[in-house]
């Protein structure tokens, strides 16, 4: 196991009707901006019921943060939050509005008005001190953004990542009553995200991280079992509240502290996002099984112990047991209706060179657990992808 810090400050309320504590969680005194998305969370009556358990606090409703939130869009937030002076943000949505509503925080406490800075440092924490204090309600189980401190925001037609401890929500409502709205598609995601969080800090390189590859496999496990009834029975409570708690523990840090990462489908995945708008979970389900096939020798040792453990697929050789696993992985993402193929989304040869120039231009030109997966890699993925 490497070594390893872990912190983490957020306070889970789990379960149905406990939307009234919020009163206890935001100071009475704050004056509080509530962000929201397009209309989901206003249509289905979440920001009235939210407004009402805030009381007599002032409150700044700041709706349209859309789906892979917009720099744009996040300063014109910034600009209202200081305008009235808020000094306690308030999500209600899906990872979109909670990552949005993180850069709010951090750019509302921005001295420079050059805001972009924020955004420029990936995965190591940016340069500032301080931030507005934020609280989530999530509407929408899939990202983690509740219970982590990264966020990703769209400049210029690219995902930019940020980090900071200063952005882990206070606090984070999981109701599943709340998700119950969701599209069937919109599960399918949430499910794959999911499952491709724990597998990219999961299945890398062994590292003798016993606790964390048991408790990795214990959640690819879970979703495997509840993501498909989740997906076709709203009405399964307990399924769904599984699948909720599932998607937080992929991404609170807990099974990525002391072990290697590859986070090389999601940067790929992200870009897919940005030029052809395809939702986060699908774009990392087209990418992963064909990623797995290429690094099959890399990954080998974590591939067999996937098959066995998490497929439990006991019989064959070593190499059948890789193929099966992986193509089991691939075939449960298309149980759930995503296509994991480029050409049903129109992306074609030239696409792809469009995700290699993007890449290219953020400097992720050696990605994977050992950096040593190039745009030539990433290039045959795709193209097996095709
Ligand atoms: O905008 P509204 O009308 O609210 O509709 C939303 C949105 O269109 C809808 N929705 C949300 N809750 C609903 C609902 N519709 C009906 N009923 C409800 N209860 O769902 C649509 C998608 O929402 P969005 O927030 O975009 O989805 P998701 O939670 O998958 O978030 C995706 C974003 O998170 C980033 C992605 O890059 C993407 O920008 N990620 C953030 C991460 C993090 N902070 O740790 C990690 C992830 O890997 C990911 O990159
Ligand atoms: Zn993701």
């Amino acid at each position: 196991m490497l070594d390893f810090d872990y912190y983490n400050p957020t306070h889970i309320v789990f379960g149905q009707n406990r939307l009234e504590e919020l009163d206890k969680l935001v100071p009475p005194s704050a004056k509080v901006m509530v962000t929201f998305g397009g209309q989901s969370a206003k249509k289905f009556g979440t920001i009235d019921n939210v407004v009402e358990a805030l009381g007599q606090r002032e409150v700044i409703e700041f709706g349209g943060i859309e789906a892979n939130p917009k720099f744009e869009t996040l300063m014109e937030a910034t600009k209202l939050a200081k305008q009235h002076d808020v000094d306690f943000l308030l999500a209600v949505g899906g990872g979109s509005v909670m990552d949005g509503t993180k850069f709010i925080a951090l750019a509302a406490n921005y001295a420079s008005d050059e805001h972009q800075n924020i955004l420029f440092n990936g995965f190591t924490p940016v340069p500032t001190e301080s931030a507005l204090p934020l609280g989530c309600i999530v509407t929408l189980p899939a990202t983690g953004s509740e219970m982590n401190m990264g966020g990703v925001v769209t400049l210029n037609g690219q995902k930019m990542v940020f980090m900071s401890p200063l952005t882990f929500p206070t606090f984070s409502f999981l109701d599943p009553d709340l998700t119950l709205t969701l599209p069937k598609e919109q599960i399918a995601n949430g499910v794959a995200d999911a499952f491709i969080h724990v597998i990219e800090q999961y299945l890398t390189v062994p590292t003798q991280a016993m606790v964390q590859d048991r408790t990795a496999e214990g959640i690819l496990k879970t979703l495997l079992e509840i993501g498909p009834v989740t997906y076709q029975d709203n009405d399964d409570i307990e399924a769904r509240k599984n699948f909720i708690w599932s998607a937080t523990s992929a991404l609170n840090g807990t099974i990525g502290a002391g072990v290697p990462q590859d986070w090389s489908t999601h940067m790929i995945g992200h870009e897919l996002t940005a030029l052809f708008d395809i939702a986060h979970g699908r774009t990392l389900a087209i990418v992963l099984p064909h990623l797995l096939r290429e690094r099959r020798d890399h990954k080998r040792d974590k591939l067999i112990q996937y098959a066995e453990r998490v497929w439990d697929i006991h019989t064959g050789t070593d190499d059948e047991k890789i193929t099966k696993a992986i193509d089991n992985t691939e075939a449960f993402f298309n149980s759930l209706d995503i296509v994991t193929h480029l050409s049903h989304y129109g992306i074609d040869e030239e696409g792809i060179e469009k995700v290699i120039k993007n890449l290219e231009n953020l400097g992720m030109t050696a990605l994977s657990e050992s950096g040593d997966l190039s745009l030539d890699i990433v290039r045959k993925i795709l193209l097996s992808a095709k």
